[in-house]
């Protein structure tokens, strides 16, 4: 087994999932901005895994603050936080991480700050552990989706890696396999990072699923064909009207499925549900660097100076959506009054 993002002696450690599947190296940090420096390069990526290791960050930057007085405390805390929010825009579970860890503060503002800091630390090794709770659960509704002798396709990386461990789309998948269904999995590549072909591949290998890679282009054929029952992808930030924010690309698959008349589901914790944001347009979409898509590693794969886009995730409107699932039950259209209740219920 692998552990994505761990807090281990006052350290936060973390698997380099830029060198997946060829490497397997774990990286120690031990100074927030290393933290957040590799959320931005992705050493950790994936929206809940985003808001774990930022929570870890921030425990680590708060232990290592040096003011005696309350006031100071709180400045540097500030600026730790700040930071954090600074590293990736669209996956909404960053934000939702930091704010638990400001309430904290808040909270607490009276104790000690040797006393304070502990509280952070354990904090963030609640969101941590409630993370892998929280996909269990969600794979247990989700799992009810998928029936036995399905052939489902995921799109990027919405697995352990994604997150703290065991996954949301691959949770639900992993559920359905531990039930004793017989699944088949296609895992889109997921160009430009490969996400799906580097590490959806790499860790439903690991646990012996049945899953077989195809290029993106080659999703449409696969459906034309009969062979995908369900699409189960993840999310980075869901609108309150249920328009979803992922991965580039999951667009084009949501629209495949629709003309293939294929249900589309997607899986994801409360924390990625953005209740703010009123509908998909409102969502920031990341843009990153072009050599992403110009260059295999070091290879170029495209002539230099060729003008190139390169957003990172795209919005998929809630009418593409079949059901979202998450650990507190299944949202079905209309999704404005269902994740309003969903997000309002007591666990
Ligand atoms: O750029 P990434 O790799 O962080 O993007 C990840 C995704 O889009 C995932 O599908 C999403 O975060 C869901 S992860 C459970």
């Amino acid at each position: 087994m692998f552990q994505t993002v761990e807090w281990k002696n006052n350290s936060v450690v973390m698997i380099d999932q830029r060198l997946l599947p060829n490497e397997e190296v774990y990286r120690t940090y031990t100074n927030f901005l290393d933290v957040a420096e590799a959320i931005r390069a992705m050493v950790v990526r994936g929206a809940p895994a985003i808001g774990v290791a930022a929570a870890f960050g921030i425990a680590l930057g708060a232990i290592k603050i040096n003011h005696k007085m309350r006031k100071g405390f709180k400045e540097e805390f500030k600026k730790i936080c700040k930071i954090m929010a600074h590293t990736r825009p669209t996956a909404v579970n960053l934000f939702w991480a930091i704010e638990r860890m400001k309430k904290v503060v808040k909270d607490n503002s009276r104790l000690p700050i040797e006393e304070l800091k502990q509280i952070l630390v354990r904090e963030a090794k609640k969101i941590h552990d409630e993370d892998i709770e929280i996909n269990r659960r969600m794979g247990k509704f989700g799992s009810k989706l998928i029936k036995n002798r399905a052939s489902v396709l995921t799109h990027c990386n919405a697995g352990a890696l994604a997150t703290a461990g065991y996954g949301t789309a691959l949770g639900v998948i992993r559920t359905a396999v531990e039930e004793g269904k017989k699944i088949k999995v296609f895992a889109d590549e997921t160009r430009p990072f490969l996400q799906g072909s580097r590490l959806t591949a790499w860790e439903l290998m690991k646990d012996g699923i049945d899953t077989t890679l195809i290029t993106d282009n080659m999703a449409g054929y696969m459906m034309k064909k009969g062979l995908i029952d369900a699409v189960i992808v993840g999310a980075d930030r869901i609108a309150a009207n249920g328009d979803v924010a992922n991965k580039i690309g999951t667009y084009s698959v949501a629209v495949l499925a629709k003309e293939h008349k294929i249900p589309f589901y997607v899986a994801a914790p409360i924390s990625t549900i953005d209740l703010n944001i009123n509908n998909g347009n409102k969502i920031p979409i990341e843009e990153r660097d072009i050599r992403e898509v110009t260059h295999i590693k070091d290879i170029p794969i495209a002539p230099s100076r060729i003008k190139v886009k390169n957003p990172a995730f795209d919005v998929t409107p809630s009418r593409l959506v079949t059901a979202i699932i998450t650990e507190r039950g299944i949202a079905r259209k209309p999704f404005i009054k269902s994740l309003k209740r969903i997000v309002g219920s007591k666990e």
